[in-house]
């Protein structure tokens, strides 16, 4: 167990991420395709959350609220040096102060950035588990380190990872002849731009509670995919995964943190073995800034050839991406996707820090590179003198995934563009960006958006009917908050001619069948189709039992109104519970999510368009309205498809004007890490928001013809408000957050240049 005791699990998550996002398992047969049904009456409107009462009444059980009987709750040890040998451990006085029942070392030899787990305490009350830690001694051997990117990329700076260098390439991409592009070019230009460490910070903090009978494990876990913890469980204490059971009922919030296994769920396992009790962890919010995963910077330099008429004909990027430990975020996909530039050259560079390591953090790598690129075409168009929209009309394409010649599954993006245009008034922009006179300045600005949510085949689900008529849909998927029970419910009710509410559904237990973890927008589009197919076969059964009753063929009888009925003779109709009498036991259909044709690429599509005002003497943005376009194939319930969206735009303002992770290089410490410091959007930063959706039905994608949409809304929103920001001011905001500094700062170079 030694070597992965610490639980400071091995990550490289953004590579592990980005196979899952576009894994499209060819060993998957793909689906057979169901006909596009426009006669859905359920699937497609507005559903309210089947549990939303249970959640806002306080009923729905978080990890957090779970009390187990004799349950102990643990606390960590963590390294308050970035870099430090640890010479000795000695847990005798804490094992002595009385409550507490266990104290153990975690099996660090080198501390590698503040915050790593060191030791860990199992107490009666979490009170004295913080006292018990103040009793452990640890001597530290501090070493040389560094924590912010400036001084990793330093020459003879000190090393991050012992035998590797700071700065490392981990991404190398051409396309076509970048050279012969530029001098193609009417135009070239050339900027750069920076994005900060963002750091997660859900309502509900991270935590688990581990309890063993004899050699199995259960936990509980504050977790965005229970599967994938379970399995992390059992590599971490080197057990059988049959024997690990992981359960998560509900939880409050999870962006990418959340998706693997944690070092302090590992902590809570071994101190619940040690003692004999269930053990409960709950992350401060100080831990979660510290531990727990982050966003990783980046600071970008594109340049760019352009010829008047628009077209582009050639883009580079350099990228220095900073995900501490970890090899940081892969920011090009944009630039490499979106537009169809014949040539491309993208270089991507790791900086690694003594901090701790990146988790994926919604829409990795698109966030930062959709600030930047897109930001950076606006200063193109702005160079020839054309309208920024125009300009991306003429270089993307419906048919082919940017210049790869891959063919788009299908793509609404021109839609997404019509709308949103339409909406905002594009017209009545600024023609002359920074036109306005008087303090306060509008400006209107727009950005686009792409990434993947193609869904995860080989995900499973049940549909079990009982010989009363009630009906359960059973999953080993998860809800972390985004609707995945009223969805589930919704297709079975709408596929059995019920009523949502009736539907009893199952999740959040990894003794439910298999099904990805609820990350990369793959949720909807995985467990989805799987309900369907499974609910389909549990018709088709349904209609064989009912036609010799309406005396009819099966293909004649149609599920309604909780009933079964003659498609040509809605009076012939036999009672759904009746029907399902006839089963005498229970009866399960299996299904699963089909798999993806191979030779399509599939991706989803947005444009966002947004309206600012900036306060030129204070430096303070406004955003008055954003109009979110999105082509995310059948949306499945409008409600929750809404809500996402209002979150995603939520979070994206608060990117664009508030949040970065500061630390000080000199004591090695993060000087934010608590929600005072690190500022976040409220209530009063969120405008008008105005959801709006492009129906198209993806042919190919799934038996729904479903895509994700849970990045999708995070994507484009910050490119957007520093569009609208130059629209308004005249001069190009190139990093994130745009504070009131930096606004200053940009309209004294706009003085500087008259
Ligand atoms: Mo999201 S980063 O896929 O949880």
């Amino acid at each position: 167990m030694s070597g992965q005791r610490n639980g400071s699990i091995k990550s490289s998550s953004g590579r592990i991420y980005r196979k899952m996002v576009t894994d499209t398992r060819p060993e998957v047969p793909a689906a057979s395709q169901e006909k596009a049904d426009p006669d859905f009456t359920i699937i497609g409107k507005h559903t309210p959350r089947i549990d939303g009462s249970k959640i806002v009444t306080g009923k729905a059980p978080y990890t957090q609220d779970i009390v187990l009987k004799d349950m102990l709750y643990g606390r960590i040890l963590r390294s308050p040096h970035p870099k430090a040998e640890i010479t000795s451990i000695d847990l005798t006085r804490a094992r002595r102060h009385p409550g507490v029942k266990a104290a153990i070392k975690l099996g660090v030899e080198k501390a590698r950035y503040t915050g790593e787990q060191i030791a860990a305490v199992a107490a009666v009350d979490e009170k004295t588990c913080s006292e018990a830690l103040r009793l452990i001694r640890v001597d530290y051997r501090p070493l040389p380190y560094a924590v912010t990117e400036e001084k990793a990329k330093e020459k003879g700076s000190p090393q991050v990872h012992d035998g590797k260098p700071n700065v490392f390439k981990f991404n190398d991409q051409k396309r076509g002849d970048i050279q012969a592009g530029f001098s193609e070019a009417d135009t070239v230009a050339e900027h750069t731009y920076r994005t900060p460490v963002e750091i997660h910070h859900p309502a509900e903090t991270h935590s688990s509670i581990a309890k063993w009978n004899g050699d199995r494990l259960t936990v509980w876990d504050s977790t965005q995919g229970i599967h994938s913890v379970r399995d992390g469980l059992a590599q971490a204490l080197q057990m059988p995964i049959s024997k690990v059971k992981v359960i998560k009922h509900y939880m409050g919030g999870g962006f990418g943190s959340k998706l693997f296994l944690s070092g302090h769920t590992v902590a809570a396992a071994l101190l619940a073995k040690e003692t004999g009790r269930p053990v409960k962890i709950l992350l401060s919010r100080k831990e979660n800034s510290l531990c727990v995963g982050n966003r990783p910077s980046s600071l970008q330099t594109y340049k760019g050839g352009i010829k008047k008429n628009g077209t582009l004909t050639a883009l580079s990027l350099v990228n220095y991406t900073c995900g501490g430990l970890d090899e940081g975020d892969r920011c090009a996909e944009p630039v490499w996707d979106l537009y169809k530039c014949p040539n491309l050259d993208v270089k991507e560079y790791a900086v690694y820090t003594n901090t701790g390591p990146q988790r994926p953090t919604r829409a990795p790598g698109h966030v930062q590179g959709t600030f930047a690129f897109e930001g950076f075409l606006d200063e193109l168009a702005a160079r020839i003198g054309m309208d920024p929209l125009e300009l991306r009309k003429r270089n993307y394409t419906t048919k082919n995934q940017g210049g790869t010649g891959i063919p788009y599954s299908s793509k609404g993006l021109d839609r997404c563009y019509e709308i949103g245009a339409g909406e905002i008034g594009w017209h009545k922009r600024n023609h002359t960006p920074g036109e306005g006179t008087g303090i306060f300045r509008k400006g209107m600005g727009m950005a686009t958006q792409i990434w993947w949510g193609a869904g995860v085949p080989g995900t499973l689900a049940d549909v079990k009917i009982y010989p009363d008529g009630s009906v359960d849909v059973i999953s080993g998927t998860q809800d972390i908050g985004c609707g995945t029970r009223t969805f589930m419910a919704m297709v079975v009710a709408e596929t059995l001619g019920l009523n949502p509410k009736d539907i009893t559904v199952k999740i959040g237990n990894t003794d439910y069948p298999w099904a990805i973890l609820s990350g990369g927008s793959l949720t909807t589009p995985s467990v989805a189709p799987a309900v369907r197919h499974a609910a389909n076969k549990a018709a088709d059964r349904l209609k064989e039992m009912a036609a010799k009753e309406l005396k009819i063929p099966a293909e004649d009888i149609i599920l309604k109104d909780n009933s079964l009925l003659d498609r040509n003779d809605p009076g012939n109709a036999v009672d759904f519970k009746k029907t399902a009498a006839g089963f005498r036991r229970e009866t399960v259909f299996h299904g699963e999510r089909l798999g993806l044709p191979q030779g399509y690429a599939y991706n989803s599509f947005g444009a966002h368009f947004v309206e600012v005002e900036v306060d030129t003497g204070t430096g303070r943005i406004r955003v008055l309205k954003v109009v979110a376009v999105h082509e995310s194939g059948r949306i499945m319930n409008k409600q929750t498809a809404e809500s996402q969206i209002l979150g995603g735009v939520t979070q994206g303002i608060s990117t664009a004007l508030f949040e970065q992770r500061i630390l000080d290089e000199e004591t090695g410490t993060l000087v934010n890490p608590n929600l005072r410091d690190y500022k976040i959007a409220t209530a009063v930063d969120i405008p008008e928001i105005m959801p709006i959706f492009v129906d198209l039905v993806d042919p190919r994608i799934n038996n729904l013809g479903t895509k994700g949409l849970g990045e999708p809304p995070r994507i484009p929103i910050a490119a957007a408000i520093g569009n609208a920001v130059y629209n308004a001011i005249g001069v190009h905001v190139r990093e994130i957050p745009m504070t009131p500094d930096k606004i200053l700062a940009a309209l004294k170079r706009r003085e500087g240049r008259k």
